[in-house]
């Protein structure tokens, strides 16, 4: 698959997750050793989590037409719940510059997340993704906040730039209403830091590559400054659990963190308990010991359902299965709810460019199929507030 240049560090990134299997595992040991001198008394073992991100799909239009011209007036799905806090959401056919997207589809997918939960996070701003969510939000009336997404690449600014003002000019198009903040770089430390084959976000490499991304994250403070809106608008970052760094963390005001069990190579049974025990440890207690006290949230998290290739269908400890997608949601969503864990699913539906992409498990990790139809799963049933 052809990817434009500006996109080659996503080669690095799909190296990482596709076939430095070794690399990762090295990563998960060190990860591994670390988490269990934390964690002894749970005896968890933890991991680097290695997630799977944005970078959106070239798109395909489904054709398929709303039961009414009004989005507001459409057929609920009774076996889907309100129980999700968030959910990790990228509009299909995203991918700059093929891009592909379209109003009608992204309603349709409001139309389905809304049964689901209040909130959706998304990864980048390219193709005019944040204007068409928050279109589709107000044309369906649906209860939805968005934490918007900025797709920060190292080695080229100019990305940062054309999507800063894609959502500079989406908030005085749409108003603050449906925005719950914007998030500056997308496992930007974790493709910095293994590009340079390091995995230390406060080392010599991770200071350089947090300098960047804080530059980033002050622009766009200065431009929500500057556009004097009367609701303060959050700027946070998203990264695999373990990338966090000391400087960033102190110059956000929220972190999204991926946190994926089965790259931990839990059993579906321990992956809830797993997750909880990393994100409280890893992400939550150093975060609240820094004097901004960024707010922590559970970026990624689910299981997936199944592997393009025998060799990871299973991850040592367990299947990919919907049997363990199932497992993991009864064990962890209400769970979480009740527990006041602010986490984004993920996610929504088998997003096929990762499939073609990445291979292995990594395109089937949706509750629903690609095509929007369920998979064979029970939505927990417990509101989310
Ligand atoms: C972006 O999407 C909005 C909402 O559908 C639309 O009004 C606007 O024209 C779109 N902009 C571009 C450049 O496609
Ligand atoms: C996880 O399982 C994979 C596949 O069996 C293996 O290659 C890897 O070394 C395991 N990692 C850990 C930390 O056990």
């Amino acid at each position: 698959m052809a990817y434009p240049s500006e996109y080659q560090n996503l080669g690095s990134n799909s190296f990482e997750k596709g076939t430095a299997r070794q690399r990762r595992s090295k990563w998960i040991v060190i990860g591994s050793v670390l988490a269990l001198l934390v964690l002894i008394a749970g005896g968890v073992a933890a991991g680097i989590i290695v997630s799977n991100n944005n970078r959106n799909t070239p798109g395909s239009s489904s054709g398929k037409k709303s039961p009414s011209n009004d989005p507001s007036v459409f057929t609920k799905d009774p076996r889907l719940h309100k129980s999700f806090y968030g959910m990790a959401y990228t509009p299909e056919g995203s991918m700059f510059p093929e891009c592909g997207n379209s109003l009608e589809n992204v309603i349709q997918d409001i139309q389905l997340l809304s049964q689901l939960t209040t909130r959706v996070r998304l990864y980048g701003a390219d193709c005019n993704q944040t204007a068409l969510v928050l279109e589709a939000i107000k044309q369906t009336k649906v209860d939805m906040e968005v934490f918007l997404g900025n797709y920060v690449l190292p080695e080229d600014n100019e990305p940062y730039v054309r999507q800063r003002d894609i959502i500079k000019n989406a908030i005085q198009t749409y108003g603050t209403n449906n925005i719950a903040g914007v998030t500056v770089g997308n496992e930007f430390m974790l493709n910095y830091l293994t590009a340079r084959e390091d995995n230390d976000p406060n080392g010599v490499n991770g200071q350089a590559g947090a300098a960047i991304l804080k530059a980033d994250i002050e622009d766009t403070r200065a431009m929500l400054a500057g556009l004097g809106l009367k609701k303060n608008i959050p700027v946070g970052n998203s990264d695999a659990g373990s990338f966090f760094s000391t400087e960033i963390l102190s110059s956000i005001d929220y972190g999204l963190s991926n946190v994926h069990a089965w790259f931990a190579n839990t059993t579906a049974e321990a992956a809830a308990d797993w997750v909880n025990a990393f994100f409280e440890e890893t992400n939550v207690k150093p975060a609240a010991l820094l004097p901004n006290q960024p707010k922590m949230y559970i970026a990624e998290t689910g299981w997936p359902t199944k592997s393009s290739d025998a060799g990871n269908a299973n991850n040592g400890a367990d299947d990919a299965s919907i049997a363990g997608l199932q497992t993991f949601m009864d064990t962890f969503v209400c769970q979480a709810n009740t527990a006041g864990v602010p986490y984004f699913f993920f996610e929504f539906f088998d997003e096929e460019w990762k499939d073609i992409q990445f291979g292995g498990v990594e395109g089937w990790w949706g509750l629903f199929n690609a095509d929007r139809t369920l998979k064979d799963l029970k939505i927990p049933d417990c509101p989310s507030s």
